[in-house]
C-alpha cells in the first residue's frame, strides 16, 4: 500500500473508523507494528476467514506470526488486561514470542478504573462517557509525576516506593472527594506479583528496539487507537480521551523523531460515529442514524455501547488532515451507504450566519453550528462483492471523488466489508 519505511495509520474522526482492519492489511507489508497511545479503551475487530479477533492492547500485527509487535511508551497498560488478551490469543494458537512491552509505559492499576467510575458518577449528566478502563486517571498520575511505569514493577523496592508515594495522594482523593475506602499498598503489591512474573519477559526498552529496527531498514507501521477528535490537545476538549491519538502522539509515544516518519494515513468511515458525550454537528438522531447503526453494526467492541451515527463531516476531516499532516486517506464501510436515496455530505458549517470550513476551537459554539449538506445521489447496488474501484457504481465513485477533492488528500484505499479481501486500492 505504501513504499515508505515508516507509516502512521490513525483515526481521522472520533475513533472506530475501522483502523484495525486496515492495519491488519497494511501489517502484511510491515516488519514491526507499534501502538503508541491509549490503552485497553481501544477495540479493534479483525475478521480473518470465519474467525473474528477483538484486540484491545496488542497491535493487529500479532495475527502475522513473523512480525514484531510493540506496545510503546505512550501507552497506559493494565497488566491484567494485557495478560487476559495474551491468554485469549494464545488459546487460539497465536504466538506471543514477538511481543514487546515498553519499560517506560505507565501502568493502569485497579484504583485507576475505580477513580474513572467514581469521577463519572460525580459528574452525573456532565460526564464524558469514558470507557471506565482507568485511562484518564492513569494518565493523570503520569502527568502529575506520581505514576507507576512498567519497569518500576520489576524491582520490589522501586514498586513499593512508587506505590507508597502515589497512594499517599490517591487515598486522600478517594476518601476526601469520593468517600471511598483507601487502597492498601501491600494488597496492590500482592495483586501485581503474579502478573509481573508473567509479564517480565516482555518488558523491554522499546525505544532502543525501534531505533535498532529502523536502522536495520525494517518497515514500521504505527497503529493508531481512538481518533484525532478524541486527542487531548486537538480534539473536542473536554470530551476527549487523555492521550494523543493524533500524528504528534507517534513521536511522543514511541521514541522515533518527526524526521523518521514518512507517511501519515488517516482512516475515516464513509459516514461518522461517536461514542460517549460531546458535540456532534452532523449527528442523525433519527431513522437515518438508526439505519447506519444497524447496517454498520455500530456497537462498541470494548463497551458494547451503541454508537451515535451521522453524515460525513468534511470540516472535521479537513481539520484532521491539517493537524495530522495527512498524506493519504482510507475510507471504510462504503458498503453501509448502499440503498440510501441521497447521502448527506456536510461541506461547511454556518455559525451565527458565518461560513466555517473548519471547526471552531470553542466547544460551547459547536451546539450552534449548522451543518450545510450537499445532497449526493445514492446508489442501490450492494458493494460487498466489489473488488476494484472501476466496478463501483458511478454515484459511489462520485461520492469518493467529492471527499478527496474537498479535503485535498488522495484516497488510497476503500473498504466495503470486514473481510481482508473486501478492500481495494484506488
Ligand atoms: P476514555 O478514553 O475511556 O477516557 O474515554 C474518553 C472518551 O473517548 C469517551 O467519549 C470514550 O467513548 C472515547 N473513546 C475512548 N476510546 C475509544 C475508542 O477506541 N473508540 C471510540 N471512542 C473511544
Amino acid at each position: 500500500m505504501t513504499q515508505h519505511q515508516t507509516t502512521v495509520l490513525l483515526g481521522a474522526q472520533w475513533g472506530d473508523e475501522g483502523k484495525g482492519r486496515v492495519t491488519d492489511l497494511m501489517a502484511e507489508e510491515a516488519d514491526v507494528i507499534v501502538r503508541f497511545s491509549g490503552g485497553h479503551n481501544a477495540g479493534h475487530s479483525i475478521h480473518v476467514g470465519l474467525e473474528k479477533f477483538a484486540l484491545h492492547l496488542i497491535p493487529s500485527g500479532i495475527l502475522h506470526p513473523e512480525k514484531r509487535n510493540v506496545l510503546a511508551s505512550g501507552m497506559v497498560i493494565s497488566p491484567e488486561a494485557l495478560l487476559k488478551e495474551m491468554d485469549a490469543l494464545e488459546a487460539r494458537g497465536l504466538s506471543m514470542g514477538r511481543l514487546y512491552v515498553s519499560a517506560r509505559a505507565h501502568v493502569i492499576m485497579p484504583y485507576h478504573a475505580l477513580l474513572d467510575r467514581l469521577e463519572e458518577e460525580r459528574q452525573g449528566a456532565e460526564q464524558i462517557g469514558t470507557t471506565l478502563k482507568g485511562i484518564g486517571p492513569a494518565y493523570t498520575d503520569k502527568v502529575a509525576r506520581r505514576g507507576l511505569r512498567m519497569i518500576d514493577m520489576l524491582y520490589e523496592d522501586v514498586l513499593k516506593k512508587r506505590l507508597d508515594g502515589g497512594l499517599a495522594y490517591t487515598n486522600k482523593i478517594l476518601q476526601g472527594v469520593y468517600g471511598a475506602p483507601p487502597v492498601d499498598v501491600d494488597e496492590m503489591i500482592a495483586y501485581l506479583q503474579p502478573l509481573v512474573r508473567r509479564l517480565a519477559p516482555y518488558i523491554t526498552d522499546t525505544e532502543a528496539l525501534l531505533h535498532a529496527r529502523y536502522r536495520a531498514g525494517d518497515r514500521i507501521l504505527f497503529e493508531g487507537a481512538q481518533g484525532t477528535l478524541l486527542d487531548l490537545d486537538v480534539g473536542t476538549y473536554p470530551f476527549v480521551t487523555s492521550s494523543y491519538p493524533s500524528a504528534g502522539g507517534v513521536c511522543l509515544g514511541s521514541g522515533l523523531g518527526p524526521s523518521q516518519i514518512d507517511a501519515v494515513i488517516g482512516v475515516a468511515k464513509a459516514y461518522i460515529t461517536r461514542v460517549g458525550g460531546g458535540p456532534f454537528p452532523t449527528e442523525q438522531d433519527n431513522a437515518i442514524g438508526e439505519r447506519l447503526r444497524s447496517l454498520g453494526h455500530e456497537y462498541g467492541v470494548t463497551t458494547g455501547r451503541a454508537r451515535r451515527c451521522g453524515w460525513m463531516d468534511l470540516p472535521l476531516l479537513r481539520f484532521a488532515a491539517q493537524v495530522n499532516g495527512l498524506t493519504g486517506l482510507v475510507i471504510t464501510k462504503l458498503d453501509v451507504l448502499s440503498g440510501m436515496q441521497t447521502i448527506g455530505l456536510c461541506t461547511h458549517y454556518l455559525l451565527d450566519g458565518e461560513r466555517l470550513e473548519l471547526p471552531p476551537p470553542c466547544i460551547e459554539q459547536w451546539d450552534r453550528l449548522e451543518p450545510v449538506y450537499e445532497e449526493i445521489p445514492g446508489w442501490e447496488e450492494d458493494l460487498s462483492a466489489v473488488r476494484r474501484f472501476a466496478d463501483l457504481p458511478e454515484a459511489a465513485k462520485d461520492y469518493l471523488h467529492r471527499i478527496e477533492q474537498s479535503v485535498g488528500i488522495p484516497i488510497s484505499l476503500v473498504s466495503v466489508g470486514p473481510e481482508r479481501a473486501q478492500a481495494f486500492r484506488l
